[in-house]
């Protein structure tokens, strides 16, 4: 018989090439999706001046507050128009309850600003909701929540920034896609039984810390301080929220020997949560890895009525990293969680056929 010309590639290099192409592909593929979604240098101007307006007019009523942002527009993973997250922090020891404030800030946006007013004096954490509808300077228009005094969202947020900012191309990259996945696959409202995008950010850290070997991210929570910190300095309501925030240090002497791309890990990721992440039993921790429903008190007793409630908030959990006693994931119902691990299953299904990287983003996307 003839011989070929050329030694032959085994079928497994064959397909081990293949595969490289189909990852860079899509890993490059995913850096632009991601970078048309980013926000405008004005947008980030406008929403500048608007904290700077409403933190002039809060100072009417409290001479001594500040308004920070947090949320989205302050830990890096902010999309174009995402909404405003600020929290109104108060430097003065006698100050008015937080839904005292918030109906005195209610009145005072109504009388001076055009923005639609809705003031949550008794919400579980007193917020004023602040809409304006989209004209032609807001082409989508304005959204903002402000709290009072959520000083732990403030850390939390610091937090999610600081591993934003030790490998940001692929960790925000990953991040801004999954989220613009999930809002688009109408699996990213809390007030519908699914999930909010702190935790599908909590999700992805989890898995970076913890699930991925080698890890793609050190665990920022468990690296020892560099001097002895006091309880009064790291502590807040009780809850110790120190983590190590010395990033630039920690990129000169700390650098992952996980190589994986971006695609690669979300690939992993969906296959991860589509079918061996432990729903039933286990609880996502950043802080201390995957824990058990039990030692949190959040098992899901299905034979006793009077856990019908724990058990309803404890389908999905997931430990908020400092208030360790807060599921983020509480408010995932049966068919949430349903919605959501069939959501994973479907990206994992049209991720494994290995697509053209394009098809890939619009299938995975589609509204
Ligand atoms: N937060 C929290 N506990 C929750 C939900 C939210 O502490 N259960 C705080 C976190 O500080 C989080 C912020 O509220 O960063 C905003 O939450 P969310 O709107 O879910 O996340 P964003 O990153 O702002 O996402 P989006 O751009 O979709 O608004
Ligand atoms: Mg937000």
């Amino acid at each position: 018989s003839q011989s070929l010309p050329y030694a032959p590639v085994p079928n497994q290099r064959r397909h081990a090439y293949r595969h490289r192409l189909f990852v860079n592909e899509l890993s490059q593929a995913l850096f632009e999706f991601v970078g048309q979604l980013l926000p405008t240098a004005q947008e980030l101007v406008v929403k500048e001046d608007v904290r700077k307006l409403l933190e002039r007019l809060i100072r009417t009523i409290e001479p001594e507050s500040r308004l920070l942002s947090f949320g989205s527009t302050a830990n890096g993973f902010n999309l174009r128009n995402s909404d405003m997250d600020l929290c109104c922090l108060i430097d003065s020891d006698e100050r008015l309850s937080a839904s005292d404030l918030v109906v005195m800030l209610g009145d005072l946006l109504e009388r001076e600003t055009k923005f639609r007013v809705k003031p949550l004096p008794h919400a579980r954490i007193p917020i004023v909701k602040l809409s304006l509808d989209p004209s032609p300077g807001f082409p989508s228009g304005i959204a903002c929540d402000i709290g009072f005094e959520n000083r732990l969202a403030l850390e939390n947020t610091r937090l999610l920034m600081c591993y934003a900012m030790i490998d940001p191309p692929r960790v925000r990259t990953f991040v801004l896609f999954l989220k613009v996945w999930s809002k688009r696959r109408k699996i990213n409202s809390p007030y519908q039984g699914t999930l909010s995008s702190y935790g599908y950010v909590l999700l992805v850290i989890y898995f970076l810390v913890h699930v991925k070997n080698p890890p793609v991210l050190p665990n920022l929570q468990q690296i020892p301080p560099l001097r002895p910190v006091s309880k009064e300095d790291t502590h807040i309501n009780g809850y110790n929220t120190w983590f190590f925030d010395d990033i630039e240090l920690l990129c000169q002497s700390w650098r992952s020997s996980n190589t994986e791309t971006v695609a690669e890990l979300l690939i992993d990721f969906f296959r991860y949560y589509s079918r061996d992440f432990a729903y039933s039993t286990g609880v996502a921790s950043i802080r201390a890895g995957l824990l058990k429903k039990e030692s949190k008190g959040w098992q899901n007793d299905l034979s006793s009525s009077k856990f019908n409630d724990s058990r309803e908030r404890n389908r999905f959990c997931i430990e908020d990293p400092f208030e360790t006693d807060f599921n983020v994931a509480r408010c995932v119902t049966r068919e949430g969680l349903y919605q959501i691990r069939g959501e994973f299953m479907r990206a994992s299904r049209i991720l494994a056929m290995r697509p053209r990287a394009l098809v890939a983003l619009s299938q995975l996307c589609e509204e």
